[in-house]
């Protein structure tokens, strides 16, 4: 099987800077601590109410780090434009509700079909990958291929939420059958979402998918073990699901 790749979500780096305001911590020193830490990419979300990430760390992101960088977005006009003026490697469309305390649940790809097929060329025109967040549902997988996505992102919140046990053993296999479904329709394969060291190996262990975006949990342990650890122990978790014979 293939590494796994990690993605770091920076997001609440930014969150902590901005309860005081000021440039500390600075999102984008994290991003290249991350790098050296082993992190494969960086995501970021500029959300519209900018609660965390802002315009200048999007672009200082862009310019100083040399990881691909993915841009998590609503499919807006003002959010497009702004993609095409950083150019990232990559753009997660994901839905966004202002109320909401993070992204609650998946795009909704079967209902807003031309929209997001017009927002999916834009992006696609101006060089960038475009990768869908939504649930492993197969009306939602089917809709991301017809409109051309690169990329889907399987949320992995709903089963990160269940407590241990049937239910979430169930939630894990409906995220595994998603991403068979995604690679058969041609589509690369990630996950991400309320992901920790408790939930990360079924995830990880789904052969087909190829990338896994963390945030928030990072963040949180790096306050008791530092962000290179904190790291270091998920891709070590990572590899062991990846690779359960080299467990012992
Ligand atoms: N992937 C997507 C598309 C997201 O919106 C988020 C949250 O911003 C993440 C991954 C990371 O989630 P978490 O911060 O819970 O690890």
């Amino acid at each position: 099987m293939d590494r796994l790749r990690l993605g770091v979500n920076i997001d609440h780096v930014a969150t902590l800077r901005n309860a005081r305001g000021g440039f500390w911590p600075d999102p984008v020193a994290a991003a290249r601590l991350a790098e050296e830490a082993g992190a494969d990419g960086i995501t970021a979300h500029l959300r519209e109410d900018r609660r965390h990430i802002k315009d200048a760390d999007m672009a200082a992101l862009k310019e100083q780090i040399s990881l691909p960088l993915n841009f998590e977005m609503g499919a807006t006009d003002e959010m497009v434009a702004i993609a095409c003026r950083i150019k990232p490697n990559a753009c997660c469309l994901v839905p966004e509700n202002r109320a909401e305390i993070t992204t609650e649940g998946g795009l909704e790809v079967a209902g807003q079909k031309p929209r997001l097929a017009a927002v999916t060329d834009q992006l696609k025109g101006q060089g960038m990958r475009v990768s869908l967040f939504i649930e492993a549902e197969e009306k939602q997988i089917t809709a991301a291929a017809e409109i051309g996505a690169d990329i889907v992102e399987l949320h992995t919140g709903r089963y990160c939420d269940l407590p241990a046990g049937p239910d979430r053993i169930k939630a894990s296999l409906d995220i595994a059958r998603g991403a068979e479904l995604a690679e058969a329709a041609g589509m690369e394969v990630h996950a991400g979402h309320g992901l920790g060291y408790d939930t990360v190996g079924p995830i990880a262990a789904i052969p087909q998918i190829v990338e896994l975006n963390i945030g928030h949990f990072l963040i949180g342990a790096a306050i008791f073990s530092g962000l290179e650890e904190a790291i270091a122990e998920m891709r070590r978790l990572m590899e062991a699901a990846r690779q359960p014979d080299r467990k012992a």
